[in-house]
């Protein structure tokens, strides 16, 4: 199939583009779209032939569910069996980047779920995938747009390379301002369960909810393994070519560490502030390293990394808390479930 494109430009342009990857969407088809998260690859959440689409352009283990987007926090009514609780998430952080798993209700196909009693609903806050969920008039099953077992794509060249001839139409809207996907969680009885970290915190959620925890996945994909509370979870995920070594230590020793074993063929992940105290190549991280700037670069590092056929990355292990987290997810998962002490 040939792929269209359409570079969001603010003319009125957009307004013909998006009604057509709207009509794509309500007939069945694929449209890759941003959001604020990581790019979506989208189809019609209410029909199974077009989830089906989804999980063949991905290569994705059809088990494993998708996120349902909506336009608006009250749409999940007519998907989902909802509760105050998600009421009073939706209040604090919809649209935005979280997602919450609740029990379904028929309309949803076991495709779209991977035959869980259960839906994943979120309502992103990018103004293009609003305005496309809009014009296709159907809620948007969407999982990350990248070929299964690839970095989630954060911009429109990474979709591109991954999905070209596979999907009908790509929507350009520049790079994703968060970089992880969102965070998921469950609520059960009032209390609250993240199975993924995103940009959504747990000291955040805890604002809200008075009983939230963390799934132990989530720091330890052995365990995903065993008993995953999300399918996804057991999965090889976000892994470059190269070796991640993902090292723990200050500094110091991670500086002296890199310097002693990295080779030609090597680089590291380091801000452009620490970028100097380094022999190898450095792949910059952003100015100074926050946990919004690691976010905003990991994928695309990642993917830079097999583009220069890179034969180990470095990365300088984070704290397992706070903003954190979602970045150290990803990262253990990238590394093959090792930490390296040093
Ligand atoms: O930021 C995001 O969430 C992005 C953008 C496109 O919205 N989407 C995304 O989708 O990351 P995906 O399919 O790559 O990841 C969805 C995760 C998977 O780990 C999946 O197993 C889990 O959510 N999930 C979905 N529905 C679930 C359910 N009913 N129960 C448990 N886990 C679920
Ligand atoms: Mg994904």
């Amino acid at each position: 199939m040939k792929t269209e494109y359409y570079k969001i430009n603010g003319s009125a342009e957009d307004v013909t583009a998006l009604e057509k990857a709207g009509e794509i969407l309500r007939n069945g088809g694929l449209v890759a779209f941003p959001t604020e998260t990581v790019y979506g690859l989208g189809a019609s959440a209410l029909s199974p032939t077009a989830a089906e689409k989804i999980y063949a352009a991905k290569g994705r283990p059809s088990d494993n569910p998708l996120i349902v987007h909506v336009a608006h926090p009250e749409d999940a009514d007519e998907l989902a069996i909802t509760s105050s609780l998600y009421y009073e998430l939706a209040e604090r952080f919809m649209p935005g980047p979280l997602t919450v798993i609740m029990p379904k209700r028929e309309c949803v196909p076991d495709a779209v779920t991977g035959g869980l009693s259960t839906v994943a609903v979120r309502c992103p806050e990018n103004k293009t995938a609003r305005r496309l969920i809009l014009a296709a008039g159907v809620p948007v099953a969407a999982p990350s747009a990248n070929r299964s077992g690839r970095p989630s794509p954060t911009s429109a060249s990474h979709v591109k390379l991954d999905m070209d001839g596979r999907i009908d139409m790509l929507i350009d809207g520049g790079d994703c301002e968060i970089g992880v996907e969102s965070t998921v969680v469950t609520i059960v009885d009032g209390r609250c369960t993240v199975l993924r970290p995103g940009a959504v915190t747990e000291g955040m959620l805890s604002e809200v909810c008075s009983s939230v925890s963390v799934d132990k996945a989530v720091t330890d994909p052995a365990l995903a393994g065993e008993h995953p509370e999300s399918p996804g979870m057991k999965y090889k995920h976000y892994a470059p070519l190269a070796d991640v070594i993902l090292a723990e230590g200050d500094l110091g020793d991670f500086v002296s560490y890199v310097n002693e074993n990295a080779g030609e063929k090597d680089a590291v992940f380091a801000s452009r502030n620490e970028s100097a105290l380094f022999s190898c190549r450095v792949l910059e991280t952003g100015e100074s390293g926050t946990p919004a700037e690691l976010n905003h670069s990991l994928y695309s590092l990642l993917r830079m990394a097999d583009e220069l056929s890179l034969e180990r990355v470095y990365i300088k292990c984070p704290p397992r808390e706070g903003e954190y987290l979602a970045l150290f997810n990803r990262l253990i998962r990238a590394a093959g479930g090792k930490i390296t002490k040093i």
